[in-house]
C-alpha cells in the first residue's frame, strides 16, 4: 500500500440565496413535488449567483477554516462545468478576487470534477507544492432548462472548497485513488455551446451505478482495503436512488453516507465538497476516520479518493 500524505485543513461553501423548489416547477412544468421527491430526493435546489462568486465566496470560507494566509496557497484548482467564459477560465478570476498570486487553473471532468482536482492537488504536492485549493463551483441555472422535465427537476448552483496540505506527520493520508473516464458515453449528457444540458437520464443512471461500483473497487485495491474499512462515504448527489443502487452491490450503507441533495439538488462539480462540508458542520467525521469521496458524471467520467481524515 503506498499512502501520500494529505490532509483538508479547511472547508468552506456558499449557496446563492434564491431557492427554486418543487411546488415552484409544477407551476409551469407537467410535474408534482411528489414525483421529484421519490425518483431524485430532491425538495429544493438553489438559483442565481455566478460561478466565480460562488467559489470565491467558499473558498474564502475554506481559508478562514484552515487559517492560511492567501500568500501560502501555491495553486488554485477550480471544478466547473458552468464556467463564467468559455475563456478565459474561471479560477484566475476567484484568485484574483481572494488576493492569491499563484497558478490557478479549471478543471472540466464533470461531476468527478473536484475529487479528479483532490487526485491533481496531491500530484502537485508531491511535485513540491505545499497548499492547494480545491474548488468545486457551479451556475448550472445558465445551461439548465428549467421547462424540461427530464433535466430542471434536477439541477441547481453551489459552491465547496478545500485547502489541500502536505502532510509530512503521516496522520492525514490519501489511502488510494480512481480516475476514469469513457468517450463513448459523450451523447448521454452534454451541452453544446449555448444550449442547455441534454440528457438521457435512464442510461446515465445505469452507467452512473456501475461507474461507481467500478472506482471504489479501484480506489479500495490500491489502498489494499475493503469495504468495511470506510467509516463515511460522499458520493456525488445526483439522485438518492442512484446511490441506494449501487450501495445494494457496494455493500455500504446509507448511514455512513452523506446525503444533502434534498435541499442542493445536483450541483455537479460541487456537490462532493458541499456535502463534506455539511458532514463537518455536524461533527461527521472525526480524525482518524476513512473517508471516501465517489464522482460521477458527464463524458462520462468517474473519480474515487479515500482519505484518512487528520
Ligand atoms: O450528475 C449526473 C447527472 N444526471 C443524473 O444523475 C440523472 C440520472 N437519471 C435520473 O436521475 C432519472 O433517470 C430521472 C430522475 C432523470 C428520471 O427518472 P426515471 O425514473 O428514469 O423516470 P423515466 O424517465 O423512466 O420516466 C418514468 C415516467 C414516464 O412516464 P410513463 O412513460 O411511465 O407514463 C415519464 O414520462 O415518469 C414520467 N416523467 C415524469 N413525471 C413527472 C419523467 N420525468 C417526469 C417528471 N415529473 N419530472
Amino acid at each position: 500500500m503506498t499512502a501520500w500524505g494529505f490532509k483538508l485543513t479547511g472547508v468552506g461553501s456558499a449557496l446563492p440565496e434564491k431557492v427554486l423548489s418543487n411546488q415552484d416547477l409544477t407551476a409551469w412544468m407537467d410535474t408534482t413535488d411528489e414525483w421529484i421527491r421519490e425518483r431524485t430526493g430532491i425538495s429544493e435546489r438553489r438559483i442565481g449567483g455566478s460561478t466565480s462568486g460562488l467559489a470565491t465566496q467558499a473558498a474564502q470560507r475554506a481559508l478562514d477554516a484552515a487559517g492560511v494566509s492567501p500568500s501560502s496557497i501555491d495553486t488554485v484548482i477550480l471544478a466547473t462545468t458552468s464556467p463564467d467564459h468559455i475563456c478565459p477560465g474561471t479560477a484566475p478570476a476567484v484568485a484574483r478576487e481572494l488576493g492569491l498570486e499563484c497558478g490557478a487553473f479549471d478543471l472540466q471532468a464533470a461531476c468527478s470534477g473536484w475529487v479528479y482536482g483532490l487526485v491533481v492537488a496531491n500530484g502537485l504536492m508531491l511535485q513540491g507544492m505545499n497548499r492547494v485549493l480545491v474548488i468545486g463551483a457551479e451556475s448550472l441555472d445558465r445551461i439548465t432548462d428549467y421547462h424540461d422535465r427530464g433535466t430542471g427537476i434536477l439541477f441547481g448552483n453551489g459552491a465547496g472548497a478545500a485547502v489541500v496540505e502536505r502532510d509530512d506527520s503521516g496522520a492525514g493520508q490519501l489511502l488510494g485513488w480512481d480516475l476514469g473516464a469513457n468517450g463513448n458515453w459523450v451523447h448521454i449528457l452534454y451541452a453544446d455551446h449555448g444550449d442547455t444540458l441534454k440528457m438521457d437520464g435512464k442510461e446515465v443512471y445505469r452507467q452512473a451505478v456501475i461507474a461507481i461500483q467500478r472506482t471504489v473497487q479501484a480506489t479500495l485495491d490500491r489502498a489494499g482495503l475493503t469495504v468495511a474499512d470506510v467509516d463515511i462515504v460522499i458520493p456525488h448527489q445526483a439522485n438518492v436512488r442512484i446511490v441506494e443502487a449501487a450501495w445494494k452491490k457496494v455493500g455500504f450503507t446509507m448511514d455512513q453516507t452523506v446525503m444533502i441533495l434534498e435541499r442542493t439538488g445536483n450541483t455537479s462539480a460541487a456537490s462532493i465538497p458541499l456535502a463534506l462540508d455539511d458532514a463537518l458542520r455536524h461533527g461527521r467525521i472525526e480524525p482518524g476516520n476513512l473517508v471516501l469521496f465517489v464522482g460521477f458524471g458527464a463524458g462520462m467520467t468517474w473519480a474515487s479518493a479515500l482519505v484518512r481524515w487528520a
